[in-house]
């Protein structure tokens, strides 16, 4: 058989439109802006409205990056979808939802959860299916609304999240200067406590719905986080992560055109970019403007630099992420949108 590479032909993005900022959370808890700034680098982030799940604003961005990759939604022939926060919890998943309002009809479709790492891990998935010939065009989306699963009385928490979403379209080339050049996935369920939604029903309940507020506080908990130990634990991984799939591929730092982390706090950013040795000027920073959005973070930061014109054809991006589970991963691809 003919050998073909996995290729990311489009990114796109989108952002709901209610901004919040550090005063806001002023507002309602024990915090301040400079608390805030300090220890996360985040200004402001951005909520979906209450009638806007995940599974919509995956949408939104998924058609935007179905027209740059200069396709109709009938092109796709396969939809995952990444997402910690999604419409319903079990089913029906987002992917089918998304498909379904893409008008995409009898093509696969399936969610995966691993949070934070959620996009690279659609890479990796996308990657050997158009490898193996099992799908020409994937469509990979990250969508959450995780402001629907926060304890707004956790000061540890509630500051650091926010919703939007990102896609991509997966295709194929012949060309070795246009492929994703590898990914690395991983995994370690014996930090599992470290990020968890215990017992976390889906977006789509809400306060107004049919439950009381009584039997919400129930059966309703929220995202949960050991921050300190993840930081921690966080940037020793991603920086041997990442060094591990340089050396593997024989690629120099200095060729990568950007980096783009997970962008979960400025420290962990700033602190990994450190011990790998990349230009700063390299690393792309957006979490001061969405805070941190789990599984839709690197497309919307891969997205952030292609709107304002710094991403082009054949730049060398490196990415990486960590999450819920635990879970990592990286990649080196070349992007190949126009
Ligand atoms: N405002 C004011 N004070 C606060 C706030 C706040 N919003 N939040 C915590 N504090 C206080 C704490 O109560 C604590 O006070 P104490 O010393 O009196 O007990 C103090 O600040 C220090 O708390 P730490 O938790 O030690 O602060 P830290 O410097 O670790 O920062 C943070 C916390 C921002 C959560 C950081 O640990 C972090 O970013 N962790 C990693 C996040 C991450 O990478 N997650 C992975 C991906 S997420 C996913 O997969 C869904």
């Amino acid at each position: 058989m003919e050998k073909i590479y996995a290729s990311m032909k489009s990114i796109a993005s989108y952002v709901p439109k209610n901004c919040i900022s550090n005063a806001d959370f002023e507002k309602i808890l024990d915090t301040s802006d400079e608390w805030i700034t300090k220890r996360t680098g985040i200004k402001t982030r951005y909520f979906a409205d209450d009638d806007e799940d995940s599974s919509a604003l995956g949408v939104k961005a998924a058609e935007i990056a179905i027209k740059r990759a200069g396709m109709q939604s009938s092109d796709i022939d396969l939809v995952i979808c990444a997402t910690l926060s999604p419409d319903y919890l079990g089913m029906p998943s987002n992917a089918c939802l998304i498909s379904s309002r893409l008008g995409i009809e009898n093509k696969p479709a399936f969610d995966i959860t691993t949070a934070c790492s959620g996009f690279i891990y659609l890479l990796s998935l996308a990657k050997s299916f158009i490898e193996s010939h099992t799908y020409s065009n994937i469509l990979i989306v990250g969508a959450e609304k995780i402001s629907s699963i926060l304890d707004f009385s956790d000061r540890s928490t509630c500051v650091l999240f926010g919703d939007g979403a990102g896609a991509a379209v997966i295709g194929s080339t012949k060309n070795e200067n246009e492929r994703i050049v590898d990914v690395n996935i991983s995994a370690n369920g014996k930090y599992n406590d470290f990020l968890m939604t215990p017992r976390c029903l889906g977006t789509k309940l809400h306060f107004s719905n049919e439950f009381s507020v009584s039997q919400v506080d129930k059966i309703h908990s929220y995202l949960k986080m050991k921050g300190n130990e993840t930081f921690k634990l966080a940037v020793k991984t991603l920086a041997n992560d990442v060094k591990e799939i340089l050396l593997k591929n024989d690629i120099n730092i200095k060729d990568v055109s950007y980096f783009i982390p997970h962008q979960a706090n400025l420290r962990i950013i700033n602190a990994v970019g450190d011990m790998i040795e990349i230009d700063p000027s390299k690393v792309v920073i957006t979490v001061q403007k969405y805070g941190n959005t789990s599984a839709a973070s690197i497309p919307m930061a891969i997205d952030d630099i292609y709107k304002n014109g710094r991403l082009k054809k054949g730049d060398l991006l490196l990415l990486d992420a960590f999450g819920g589970g635990l879970t990592w991963g990286s990649s080196l691809l070349y992007f190949n949108g126009e």
